[in-house]
């Protein structure tokens, strides 16, 4: 695939401040793509910034904002402020999210609303307040879910019913934004070396073994495996492609039954 084709783009990346979610940021900016990305922390924000800046070609912008999903507002103004300098959203992916491994009765209310808050209701606050800049008709949204999303998974119960709803939102707008010549996919990682998510769903050696030996494909996913998706889905090539939920997984969607509890840890 010609990667080239996304020269000059313009690129929105919530929850771009590290992890997966960089990963594609990054990708982007290889490719020649200018790139926004937004978190809460400011500090680690800025970090990316620096990082995806190391990467990029002469005339790559990169741009920072420190927003939470869960705000509205917040996230309004940086999408508001990126379109601003940019002008109209190419690329928007919606990767904020937030996990830890607790039985449904070790969660609390608020424990569980975080996880539904920071997935689902900021995947929604962030499609909506973007809705106005994207660029119409040609703009591609990413959500990126999970395999629980598919998968019911002990221990997961919050990221499990957000991440459904996360997909099943994506097709919902695929349908009602088709006609503004809106795309809007969902990426289903699986298991991804060297993250955040994957250190705190395996916290231990035996753990990550365990984790890889359950993927059919016997190792754990790379930050690329991701972004490659992610440019595929956002290139000519899948100019026909919208409301589809497509894992890139090693196959551990397939799997049933698998056993989080040595992330039962710190509580
Ligand atoms: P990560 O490095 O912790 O990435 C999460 C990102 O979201 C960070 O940039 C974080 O930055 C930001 N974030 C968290 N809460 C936020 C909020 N309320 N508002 C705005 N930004 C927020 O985790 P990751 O493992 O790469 O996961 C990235 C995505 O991939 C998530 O959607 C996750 O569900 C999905 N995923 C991961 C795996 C895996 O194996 N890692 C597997 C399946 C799916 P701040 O702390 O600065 O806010
Ligand atoms: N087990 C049970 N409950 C937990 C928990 C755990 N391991 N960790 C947090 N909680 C509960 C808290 O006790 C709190 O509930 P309470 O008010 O009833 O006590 C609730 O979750 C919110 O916690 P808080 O720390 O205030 O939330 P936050 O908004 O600051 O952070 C988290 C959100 C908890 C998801 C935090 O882990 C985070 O910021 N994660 C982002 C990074 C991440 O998870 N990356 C992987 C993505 S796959």
């Amino acid at each position: 695939m010609n990667n080239h084709q996304h020269q000059g783009k313009h690129v929105f990346v919530a929850g771009g401040s590290s992890g997966i979610n960089l990963g594609i940021a990054k990708a982007f900016v290889l490719a020649g793509a200018h790139v926004a990305i937004a978190s809460r922390s400011a500090d680690r924000v800025a970090a990316a910034v620096s990082e995806l800046m190391s990467v990029a070609s002469e005339g790559v912008r990169v741009l920072g904002f420190s927003a939470d999903v869960r705000d509205a507002e917040a996230i309004g103004k940086a999408l508001a402020d990126a379109h601003a300098v940019l002008g109209d959203i190419d690329v928007l992916v919606s990767g904020a999210a937030g996990n830890f491994v607790a039985p449904a009765l070790g969660m609390s209310p608020n424990g569980f609303a975080t996880v539904v808050d920071i997935d689902l209701k900021g995947t929604f606050n962030v499609m909506r307040q973007a809705h106005v800049y994207l660029r119409k008709p040609g703009a591609s949204l990413i959500s990126i879910s999970a395999s629980q999303s598919y998968t019911p998974t002990k221990y997961q119960a919050h990221v499990c019913a957000a991440k459904a709803g996360v997909d099943m939102l994506t097709r919902v707008l695929a349908l009602e934004w088709g006609e503004q010549g809106i795309r809007i996919n969902s990426i289903v990682p699986g298991p991804i070396g060297d993250t955040e998510g994957i250190r705190r769903l395996a916290p231990t050696p035996e753990a990550m073994q365990r984790m890889n030996d359950t993927v059919p494909l016997k190792r754990l996913g790379k930050l690329t495996d991701v972004s490659d998706m992610a440019l595929f889905l956002c290139s000519a090539q899948a100019s026909y492609v919208t409301g589809a939920v497509i894992p890139v997984d090693g196959g551990i969607s397939l799997v049933g039954g698998r056993d989080l509890s040595a992330g039962l840890v710190g509580r």
